[in-house]
């Protein structure tokens, strides 16, 4: 599509383009609104760089796109139930970080959210990055055999792996993050390996290494096994972008069809990110 008012520069074959053009901070106009939402979807996840968003300001933009998705588990801000503040302190040298393994977010919720949209207060000097993978790309390069596999396969989601009591420790090396885990992680989903998106019409793979935890009639090795081959399919370089986070730029990634992953390669500098969720459907 032809864009009018903003400009959009793919960073990456697979996915990604970065947005000049808006502020995000004062309301948007129907067309400016209209063009990033195609952007969003023709580009799967878009980049703002520059800027200055209050938390009431990033909220009004987060709903432009939909209600505000649910946040269990992680402690919001005081002010903003919807606002979930992703710190990383100076001194949490830990090898957990927040995001820190492929994943569609919260895909263990029976409709998880369609979107994400984080926005950077602090930076590290240097690492932080975060990679996005394009899982229509990993559906629609899959060979047919593993298509006609993968076409038929029920995926089970939860939050164990990250929320259950067993994994309070790891939350408890951020400083600045507060994570209360519980038994109600252990709740299991179902929702379709092959996903079709409600808007565009494309399929996507839809299974994670964080929260997919096994494959509906398939023993524990089998489901292993099979999604382990398919995490990989998804994660290849080829089917991805990496994002440079400098100071008030913001990500607003598409939860259906993409998933992300936060690297933890700056410790010892302080790295600060607001997030913000619009409420999705069930997989379908
Ligand atoms: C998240 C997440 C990635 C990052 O907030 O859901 O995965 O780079 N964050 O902080
Ligand atoms: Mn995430």
């Amino acid at each position: 599509m032809a864009y009018e008012t903003i400009e959009v520069r793919p960073i990456a074959g697979a996915l990604g383009a970065e947005i000049s053009g808006a502020d995000l901070s004062a309301p948007l106009g129907n067309q400016v609104f209209a063009e990033i939402h195609q952007a969003f979807l023709d580009h799967q996840v878009i980049f703002f760089r520059d800027q200055t968003l209050t938390p009431d300001q990033q909220k009004a933009f987060t709903r432009r796109f939909g209600p505000f998705g649910e946040t269990p588990f992680v402690t919001t801000l005081d002010d903003h139930p919807e606002i979930i503040e992703v710190v990383k302190q100076p001194g949490d040298r830990t090898a957990y970080n927040f995001g820190g393994n492929w994943h569609s977010d919260f895909s263990f919720q029976p409709q998880p959210p369609m979107a994400t949209l984080l926005y950077s207060r602090e930076v590290p000097p240097y690492g932080g990055d975060t990679l996005f993978a394009n899982m229509y790309l990993a559906y629609e390069t899959l060979t047919p055999g593993m298509k006609r596999i993968a076409d038929d396969l029920i995926g089970v989601h939860s939050a164990r792996r990250s929320y259950s009591p067993a994994a309070q420790y790891q939350h408890d090396q951020l400083s600045g993050m507060e994570v209360k885990t519980d038994d109600s992680a252990y709740a299991t989903v179902e929702h379709p390996v092959v996903r079709t998106h409600p808007e565009t019409g494309r399929k996507a793979l839809f299974v994670n290494r964080v929260y997919t935890v096994g494959l509906k009639d398939f023993s524990k090795t089998e489901g292993a096994a099979l999604l382990d081959l398919l995490c990989r399919h998804a994660e290849r370089p080829e089917l991805t972008c990496r994002f440079n986070w400098t100071e008030g730029a913001l990500a607003l990634w598409d939860n259906r069809c993409v998933q992300h992953f936060a690297v933890n390669d700056y410790d010892g500098y302080r790295r600060v990110m607001h997030r913000t969720t619009v409420a999705g459907e069930r997989p379908v």
